[in-house]
């Protein structure tokens, strides 16, 4: 029997992994699913699956969470800048604890990549990289619905601002990042192994074509420069510093840190990847 834990369930992407290991056959019993908040998971619990409190911060929780686990599917966490040292708790307590093989959704190319984002993810990877356990690295590029979830913003507006010029966004759905995950997790995988993980690539302009085409409602894509964008995010009533975050993300893709014609993300999920197109259809409806 090989028990498995996915932490952050409560999120959206640990929710969907968990939900996949258990549409996979796995048994209830054998998921452990990790989060600060139980109450937010109580419907998992009543399904069977293990639940327990494990926070990046608190060491003594994880310690708890990690027991007994065998292969641990690390959702990186939510505030950047200090995820270093909150995946390097787990980390560690995961190889005290017996822990086999750590998947760790990373980011598309975070060795090399530009991205503001990189940085953690690197340093993640490092802190893998010199643990004793084995690793698959997850490295996730952009979610689509980074942009279908502001779609009646767009539709509204009948505009997409951005400065990533003509950079491509290799995009994929939260669910396929999932089911990639969970492949990793349930294949026995040989030592180190790294997944750039993506779907097909498109430009904001053609996400601007497509949200068109798609919805028969004109929408179009007005692209500024990083500075100009950055002002205009703080005219939308985003404090400094997270609008010139924003801004550098779109900069980031400007440089082609987000794309990638990898087909491991297909592979791993033994299926073309949900479209661009398919992805506006759902958030329509
Ligand atoms: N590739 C992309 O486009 C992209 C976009 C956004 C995010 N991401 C990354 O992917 C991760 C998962 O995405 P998502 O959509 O599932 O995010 P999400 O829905 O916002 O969920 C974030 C999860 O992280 C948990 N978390 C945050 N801090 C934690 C801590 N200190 N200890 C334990 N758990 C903690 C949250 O727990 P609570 O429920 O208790 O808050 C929640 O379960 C994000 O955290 C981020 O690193 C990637």
């Amino acid at each position: 029997m090989t028990t498995y834990a996915v932490t952050a369930a409560s999120g959206q992407l640990g929710r969907l992994a968990v939900e996949d290991l258990l549409a996979r056959g796995t048994a209830p019993a054998d998921v452990v699913a990790v989060v600060r908040s139980p109450g937010k998971v109580a419907d998992l619990a009543a399904r069977g699956v293990v639940v327990r409190t494990g926070d990046y911060d608190d060491r003594a929780s994880l310690t708890t969470a990690l027991a007994g686990v065998d292969r641990l599917l690390l959702v990186s966490g939510s505030e950047p800048g200090r995820r270093i040292p909150q995946h390097t708790n787990v980390v560690e307590v995961a190889e005290a604890a017996g822990v086999q093989r750590i998947a760790y959704t990373s980011l598309l190319r975070a060795d090399t990549s530009g991205s503001p984002l990189a940085a953690d993810h690197a340093g993640t990877e490092a802190v893998l990289a010199s643990s004793g356990v084995a690793v698959s690295l997850l490295r996730n590029s952009w979610y689509l619905e980074n942009y279908t979830s502001q779609l009646g913003q767009y539709l509204e507006n009948g505009a997409i601002l951005g400065a990533a010029h003509d950079g491509r966004v290799s995009a994929a759905t939260r669910a396929d990042y999932a089911a990639a995950a969970v492949t990793a997790l349930l294949t026995d995988e040989d030592g180190d192994q790294v997944h750039e993980l993506a779907g097909a690539s498109f430009t904001l302009a053609e996400l601007a074509v497509t949200i068109t085409e798609v919805t028969g409602t004109t929408v179009t894509y007005s692209d500024v420069s990083t500075e100009e964008y950055a002002a205009a995010l703080r005219g939308f009533g985003l404090d400094e510093g997270t609008a010139g975050f924003v801004a550098a993300l779109d900069a980031s893709i400007a440089a082609g840190d987000l794309h990638t014609d990898s087909t491991d993300l297909e592979e791993l999920i033994g299926r073309p990847a949900t479209s661009l197109a398919e992805a506006v259809r759902a958030a329509r409806a």
